[in-house]
């Protein structure tokens, strides 16, 4: 090209055509949007929906890349979730070394993935072990949490402004590096440290903590919560005061993290959850305390500004705990993201309710053949249970752009079978969250009502694709069905081993109500391609999804009686 612009053009001409020359740098950098209250993730300047998969730990090395790409080609994941450490990219003061993240990156391209990387810095699951030597070894300049009773735990204190513009330093260097060499957007988003918070103690007690405790709570904290009591964080916030104050302090030094990162490079950027129980959470300290806990979402929102979303990891087994999650976590001011959740059969099903939520995306953890297993809370091989998110992956891969396209421009609902099949096998959940017998079979257990509005979506599991069967639910239970609202009456509908039935939500007066049109296609370069009509046997009995990828458009409509 450069010889062919010297011998035919004039030097400005050439110029001219250069600016107009889509290069890679033209490519707009990874944002969140939100509109009406709902979100997108714009990668390439169009929705974009993470299919994604995220290693194990300690696979942020060029030598164990050729275990982790099997992996996800064989989820199909469009997204590889990966850790960038501290401790590898600044292993002595002020020297840095990003070659990891450069052979990741070209691996990456070659492979046609997206890369979300993970900095592992003050934090990685309350401690500093990705943190170089330097920074670790070092607790008089870089000061951990005192626990009440005088104990030092191995938990980095948020109140040293030299810890901070340490991870600071090398994280602006992070992003000025990756901002030099992703001209093509292969890195769509940043998590900012991992599972922040602190396991032992509700916050730091050392005397510099103790003198910071006493100050006036922040105005804009107060505000923001509508707090209208002045004083100290035990005076405003009583007996919560002490996670408050340790969430306050950690999600300010999070943002300031983030913004200085932002500022050289404005990837989206996240934070992931070590979650507490929703149903018996326990006390701070117990579980990570500060970090954004569902309790404390209020307060990072205030304090940490430039985080742009707050993502769950999800290793609760059961219905009724996930998805409790997902509702405490997608918000109009947070859309949900799974960051993590568990690669065993049981957790596959949730991706159903992500979506149902408008999610951008699920990432199952621990995904690669480097000889790793985190049961029990993933499945005890990976190997083993990686097909049960291939047929997940394979039936949104094609139309993952246009689903998230559809997701931010319309209602969606998604969920997911709600009877456990693992655990006791005395004792079952139903979805209300009660009990019952796993000896009696209750066809409501196994029936989920959706609301559409005008219409009802009755979605059931486990009967066979012809009659009236009442639903007993798969074994393992596994079914789950999203519905998106195209139009007035029409329908994008897909599932997993179920059934879902469509009836009025109101009395039609003097009409009936009738499918007019099923049609089965996909989507191609963001058009849907017709491929055939269902009719008679295939819409009698419901639409009935099988372990096989099928994808929907219905109309709904009523005819005259009178
Ligand atoms: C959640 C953390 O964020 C992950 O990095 C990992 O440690 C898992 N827990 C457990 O395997």
């Amino acid at each position: 090209m450069k010889k062919l612009i010297r011998k035919t053009v004039p030097i400005a001409a050439a110029l001219l055509l250069a600016s107009q020359i889509p290069a890679a740098s033209a490519k707009p950098i990874p944002q969140l949007v939100q509109k009406s209250g709902r979100y997108a993730l714009m990668v390439d300047g169009a929705p974009y929906l993470i299919l994604g998969a995220q290693t194990n730990n300690s696979s942020n090395y060029p030598a164990a890349l050729p275990k982790v790409w099997p992996a996800v080609e064989k989820m199909q994941a469009n997204t590889l979730v990966i850790p960038v450490a501290w401790e590898q990219v600044e292993p002595a003061e002020g020297k840095f070394d990003f070659s990891f993240v450069d052979t990741l990156l070209k691996q990456a391209r070659a492979r046609d993935k997206r890369l979300v990387l993970l900095w592992f810095a003050t934090w990685k699951n309350n401690a500093p072990h990705y943190a170089p030597e330097w920074v670790k070894l070092d607790n008089q300049r870089f000061p951990r949490v005192i626990t009440n009773e005088g104990k030092t735990l191995n938990s980095l204190s948020p109140l040293f402004q030299r810890t901070l513009d340490a991870d600071k330093r090398a994280f602006v260097a992070f992003m000025q590096h990756l901002k030099k060499v992703d001209r093509q957007r292969t890195v769509i988003m940043v998590q900012v440290e991992n599972e922040v918070g602190t396991y032992g103690s509700a916050r730091d007690f050392s005397a510099a903590a103790e003198k910071e405790f006493q100050q006036p709570v922040p105005d804009q904290l107060r505000t923001d919560l509508g707090r209208d009591n002045s004083g100290s964080w035990a005076e405003v916030f009583g007996k919560h005061a002490d996670e408050t104050f340790h969430a306050w302090h950690i999600a300010r030094y999070v943002n300031e993290v983030a913004a200085a990162g932002k500022a050289v490079y404005p990837l989206p950027m996240y934070v992931n959850v070590a979650l507490r129980n929703p149903f018996n959470p326990g006390k701070a300290g117990q579980y990570s305390s500060g970090g954004p806990t569902d309790n404390m979402i209020p307060v990072w929102k205030s304090a940490a500004p430039d985080i742009d979303l707050i993502a769950p990891d999800i290793y609760f087994r059961d219905h009724k705990t996930a998805t409790r999650v997902m509702d405490l976590y997608s918000r109009n001011d947070n859309p949900l993201y799974i960051a993590e959740i568990g690669n065993d059969q049981p957790y596959a099903r949730y991706f159903f309710d992500t979506l149902g939520h408008g999610g951008l995306g699920f990432t199952p953890f621990g995904m690669d053949y480097t000889d790793y297993s985190n049961y029990p809370l993933g499945a005890k091989k990976t190997d083993d249970e990686i097909a049960n998110f291939t047929e997940l992956y394979s039936l949104f891969g094609p139309m993952a752009r246009e689903w998230a396209r559809i997701s931010f421009e319309h209602p969606v609902w998604g969920v997911s079978e709600p009877v456990d099949t693992e655990g006791s096998d005395k004792k079952l959940w139903n979805a209300e969250g009660s009990e019952s017998d796993a000896g009696e079979k209750n066809p409501e257990d196994y029936t989920q009502r959706i609301d559409l509005g005008d219409w009802t979506a009755e979605v059931t599991y486990g009967r066979p694709a012809f009659w009236i069967h009442p639903p007993k639910g798969n074994t393992p239970s596994s079914g789950g069905a999203v519905i998106a609202e195209l139009a007035k009456n029409e329908y994008l509908v897909t599932g997993l081993r179920t059934r879902v039935t469509f009836s009025p939500s109101h009395k039609l007066e003097g009409r009936q109500f009738v499918i007019d049109r099923v049609e089965e296609g996909h989507f191609d370069d963001g058009k849907w391609v017709f491929e055939r009509v269902w009719n008679g046997d295939q819409t009698d009995w419901g639409l009935n999804f099988s372990s096989n990828p099928h994808v929907l458009k219905i109309k709904l409509a009523s005819y005259k009686t009178e």
